[in-house]
């Protein structure tokens, strides 16, 4: 079993991820750090302590950041997830249970320190978290078993952005972070919108869930209504795309992936802020801001059905 540390900005994808991490015998999910994105940081760390209750979660959840290292944070996309960013589905009043006391990064230290080459880092919002705790503590890099980031575009069939034309939300958010991040000295596996436009839940596929699934399939179905919405009203699209649930299956069958290898690097500044860039060459330049940076993995393809699959088997075993 994996041990992982799921850094989310829950979220309905990110829901529907931390799920199936709770779900898979592949994983230990012993952390779930927030981060502001699709919800306040309030409402992100409300909805995981919710999640964890209704689902008996024994990971520990530690609230993060709601500032960007350099960027404004914006609004949070309550438009893609709704205003409680889980859908707007009705969360029970009263007591949900206690937070960890300490900030985000400091319990990701802490995790990595404790566990040393143990731990798998998964993060599916903005990088902030990841990239304070590296900034605290550079040694926590040699620490960590592996990170898996759900972020970035790399134009891989034919996908490079979400929020501007060459810009993925996760990156975007927190470009300074995500190159902190990519650039540090630990292995970094990075799944993007190449490969998670690949993925298409549409309504049958939901029905089906719904239907198999007898302890999660009711409540995935009912908070992807909003995202159902937000998809064929804003995008003309009769599917979601499948985000954060695709850093998790990364962490449970690797071998769903083909990949490609080399430095990256995160556009920190001007139009094309927030664009991701994998160097695959190795050809020398005269002047190169990849070559001295570690290697890194980047997913290009994904084999769908087998994914869909693995989700649905997972979520109704
Ligand atoms: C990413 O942005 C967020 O809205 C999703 O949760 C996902 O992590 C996709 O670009
Ligand atoms: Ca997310």
């Amino acid at each position: 079993m994996k041990k992982v540390i799921f850094d989310t900005d829950p979220g309905i994808d990110d829901t529907m991820a931390m799920l199936l991490a709770h779900a898979s015998d592949k994983i230990d999910l012993i952390g779930i750090t927030t981060i502001f994105g699709n919800a306040t940081i309030e409402n992100a760390t409300r909805n995981a302590l919710y999640v964890k209750k209704k689902f008996g979660l024994t990971a520990a959840v530690s609230m993060g950041t709601d500032t960007p290292l350099v960027r404004e944070a914006g609004e949070p996309t309550t438009f893609v997830h709704g205003d409680n960013g889980i859908g707007n589905v009705q969360i029970p009043e009263g007591d949900l249970g206690e937070k960890d006391n300490r900030a985000a990064h400091d319990f990701i230290i802490d995790q990595l320190k404790a566990y040393p080459n143990e731990i798998t880092l998964i993060g599916v919002g903005r990088l902030t978290n990841l990239a304070l705790a590296l900034q605290k503590e550079p040694s926590i890099a040699k620490f960590a078993k592996e990170v898996i980031v759900m972020g970035g575009a790399f134009g891989y069939n034919g996908h490079s952005g979400n929020v501007t034309p060459f810009a993925e939300a996760n990156v975007l958010g927190d470009p300074h972070a995500a190159d902190i991040v990519f650039t540090a000295d630990w292995p970094v596996t990075v799944v993007g919108l190449d490969v998670t436009h690949q993925v298409k839940m549409d309504q049958a596929y939901m029905e089906k869930l719904r239907n198999s699934s007898k302890k999660y399939g009711q409540f995935i179905y009912d908070i992807t209504r909003f995202y159902v919405d937000f998809h064929k009203n804003e995008c003309q699209l009769d599917y979601f795309p499948v985000h954060d649930s695709s850093a998790i299956t990364y962490a449970i069958a690797p071998e769903l992936f083909k990949v490609k290898k080399g430095p990256l690097r995160v556009v920190t500044e001007g139009v094309a802020i927030g664009h991701t860039m994998l160097k695959t060459s190795g050809s020398a330049f005269p002047i190169d801001n990849w070559s001295d940076k570690p290697v890194q993995t980047v997913c290009v393809d994904v084999d769908a059905d087998k994914f869909l699959e693995l989700y649905m088997d997972t979520m109704s075993a």
